[in-house]
Order: structure tokens, then sequence, then C-alpha cells
């Protein structure tokens, strides 16, 4: 019998671009507040492209170390798959300006699931290489949804940012990769989160432009509500089928959307809400690129570790929805990139300052129980 194959995530990277929008900017532009956006989305901030930046350029900058890292060239790609709503252009299709860019020589083809794409994408891959049909799959989640942001519309313009993503994935008889996962669909939801023009049902016209039909419109609650169900239900059923139980997973990935969501997720699958990788505050809903850019951030973080079992889940427009487990295979993360990287030490370094805070708050009590009853006693 020929070995058995499994697809490893053997190469990782992101690109953020610099531009910084806060809750504060925001408040300046539309009727809303930092406390409200925190207290509802738990976004502090977004960052969104800036002149030099485009959705091929971003791809290219996550993939060129995800390639780099897995020990390849741009030539030793067999495939790239790009999960994207927001590509250079209509036609033709970004994996294809992205393969020239990097200099590849081989297939690639842009996907279409709406927050859901990477979680899809990678699916994908680890379907062509378990097949045998290829070796080394680059595969990027990448997204300027501010282009398609009314930034008049409070209920949609403070919810989302821009980034990019990118792992490459290698055939390996190691025990690795994609252990099990579920894709979705729900087309009766399709309205609830729409772009209504410009689209070959409605193009893009004067009409459509004066009515802002060009931009996101999303029904905010129904999409909450299928959201809170979608990540605890398919997390609970994919991790069933890898064989395993919520405690098995170190670390649950969920889409970054809104903090609530993660919350309610956490709650209904009796898991401690640590166990949630969270990065919503700093990009905001970063639509396809925002499962792999909080997988890459938890690996920078130390956050993973060989052998370890993640599960991440995502839900957008469609409605879609998608989950997978995966385990990080040996080798995948260097002792080094744990040890020593920079976001392992920011990580750490925040973990120390809490600790500072919660050890001098532990050590004020006593001195504030102290003063708060010698103040009732002077009453
Ligand atoms: N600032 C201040 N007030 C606001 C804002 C804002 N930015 N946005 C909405 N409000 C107001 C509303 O107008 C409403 O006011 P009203 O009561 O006077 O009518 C009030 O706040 C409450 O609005 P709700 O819609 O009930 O607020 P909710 O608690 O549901 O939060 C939110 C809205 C954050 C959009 C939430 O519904 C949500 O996160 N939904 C899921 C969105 C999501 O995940 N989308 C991405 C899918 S992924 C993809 O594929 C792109």
């Amino acid at each position: 019998m020929p070995p058995e194959r499994y697809a490893k995530i053997a190469g990782w990277g992101k690109y953020v671009p610099e531009r910084v929008l806060t809750n504060a900017d925001l408040e300046k532009m539309v009727d809303t507040s930092d406390e409200w956006i925190t207290q509802r989305t738990g976004i502090k901030e977004r960052h969104l492209r800036t002149e030099k930046d485009t959705n091929s350029s971003m791809a290219v900058a996550a993939s060129i170390p995800a390639i780099e890292m897995a020990g390849l060239t741009a030539k030793d790609l067999d495939l790239i798959i790009v999960a994207t709503s927001s590509p250079d252009y209509l036609l033709p299709p970004v994996s294809s300006q992205i393969q020239h860019m990097l200099g590849a020589e081989c297939g690639a083809f842009q996907l279409g699931a709406g927050c859901s794409g990477w979680v899809y994408a990678l699916t994908t891959a680890d379907q062509f290489i378990k097949a045998g049909g290829y070796n080394n799959i680059l595969v990027v989640g990448v997204e300027i949804i501010s282009f398609a942001l009314d930034y008049t519309d409070r209920t949609t313009c403070v919810l989302f940012g821009d980034a990019a993503a990118a792992v490459v994935l290698t055939a390996t008889d190691q025990p690795s990769g994609v252990l099990a996962f579920e894709l979705g669909s729900d087309g009766s939801g399709a309205e609830a989160l729409i772009v209504p023009a410009a689209g070959s049902t409605k193009p893009i016209d004067f009409e459509g432009i004066e009515n802002r039909e060009n931009f996101i419109r999303m029904d905010g609650q129904t999409v909450f509500k299928f959201a809170t169900r979608a990540v605890a239900g398919s997390l609970k059923r994919v991790v069933s089928q890898a064989g395993l139980l919520p405690d098995d997973i170190a670390l649950f990935i969920p889409h970054q959307a809104n903090a609530r969501i993660i919350e309610a997720g956490a709650k209904l699958l009796r898991q401690p809400l640590d166990k949630f990788y969270v990065n919503v505050h700093k990009y905001g809903n970063t639509s396809a690129a925002s499962v792999p850019l909080a997988m890459v951030e938890a690996i920078e973080e130390g956050r993973l570790k060989p052998g370890d079992k993640v599960a991440m889940v995502a839900f957008g427009a469609g409605l879609t929805w998608a989950a997978v487990v995966v385990q990080m295979g040996e080798g995948e993360i260097s002792p080094a990139h744990t040890l020593f990287s920079a976001g392992r030490a920011a990580y750490l370094a925040k973990k120390a300052q809490n600790r500072v805070l919660d050890g001098v708050q532990a050590a004020l009590l006593p001195l504030y129980t102290w003063r708060h009853k010698s103040r009732k006693r002077r009453k």
C-alpha cells in the first residue's frame, strides 16, 4: 500500500496595510462612538489599504515569506488558490496576477465564499495533495473589503478592515494538516449580506451609485444569529468528525467578525474563552483574510506547538460557513520561531504586564478595603 499522504502547513505569512482607522477616527465620520463599537463588536481599530496597496500586491507580500519558510521558490508551487471577494478587477481573476507577480509557473484560481473563502480554499488544497495530484500549494486569503464599504453607513463601515495572509501546504507522510472539515452553504440568506449592484444582475449605473447599491448591505442581526449557530454547531461537528472532544483542541481560531459572536461560541461549546484566539480588536473583520491572519498571529505569539490540534471556523456572505480541524505537524513551527519571534515577545510582555497589574491590584486590595471601611466608619 502506498504511504498515507498528508498536507502539512509548511510556511505562512501576512500583510497588514500601514494605515490605521481608529474608532476615534470613525467618530468624526459617522454618528458612532468608541463605546458603542467596543461594546457591540470588540473592535478598536482596523487597517485600510494605502495608495500603494492592491489586492494582488497584498497577497504577494503575504505569500513571499510563506513560500520561503516552506523552503520553496515560487517555481516549486503546483497550484495557487486565492480566496477573496475584492479582486483587483472583475476580470481577470486576481489569482493569475498573483501567480505572475510571484514568478510561479502553475495553475491558479480565485475562490469566492465570502468570509469563509480561506477555509474552503485550505480544504480544497488539502484534497488536491491527499489525492496525490499536487505536492505544494499556496493558499491565500486577501481582502480590500474597504472598497465596498459605505463610509456614511455606520452599521457596516465600522466593522471591516483590509489584510492578507497565506500558507503553503506541502505533501508529507507524517500525520498532520486537515483532520476533518465541514463546508456549508445556505443561499436562502443571500440578501442578509449583499452588494446589490455591480454584478451581472444589476450592472452599476448612475441610479445604482445614487442609491449606494455598489456598497455592502447587511442585516446585522440575521447574520449575528446565523453566525453564533454556525460557529458552535460546525465546530462541534468537525471536532467530533476528527474523533476528538472540544477539550482535545489546543486553540480555536474563529472568524474575527465580532467578539460577542466568539464569546457566544465559546459558551455554547463550554470551552474557556482564552482557548479562542482573538485579534478582532486590532483588525476588525478582514473577511477571507481573517482566519489565516489569526492563525499566523497565533503561531507568532507561540500559542501553537507541533502536534497541537487547532479548530478553525469561518462564516460569511452566501450565507456560507466552513470549519476544519488541523494538526500542526512536527517541525512546522521551529523552536526558534516559537521562542524568539517578535509576536511571542509581545505576547509574553503583555502576559507579564497583566501579571504585574494583577499583583499590584492584589497588593493594594487590603489598603483599599481599609480606606473604604474607615470612610464608612467616619460617616
Ligand atoms: N454606532 C452607533 N450605533 C449604531 C451603529 C454604530 N456603528 N451601528 C448600528 N447602530 C445602532 C442601530 O442603528 C440601532 O439603533 P436603533 O435601535 O435606534 O435602531 C442600534 O445601534 C442597535 O442596532 P443592532 O443592529 O440591533 O445592533 P447589534 O447589537 O445587532 O450589533 C452588529 C450590530 C455589530 C452589526 C451585529 O449585528 C453583528 O455583528 N452582526 C454580525 C455581522 C457579521 O459578522 N458580519 C460579517 C459576516 S462575514 C462576511 O462574509 C463579510
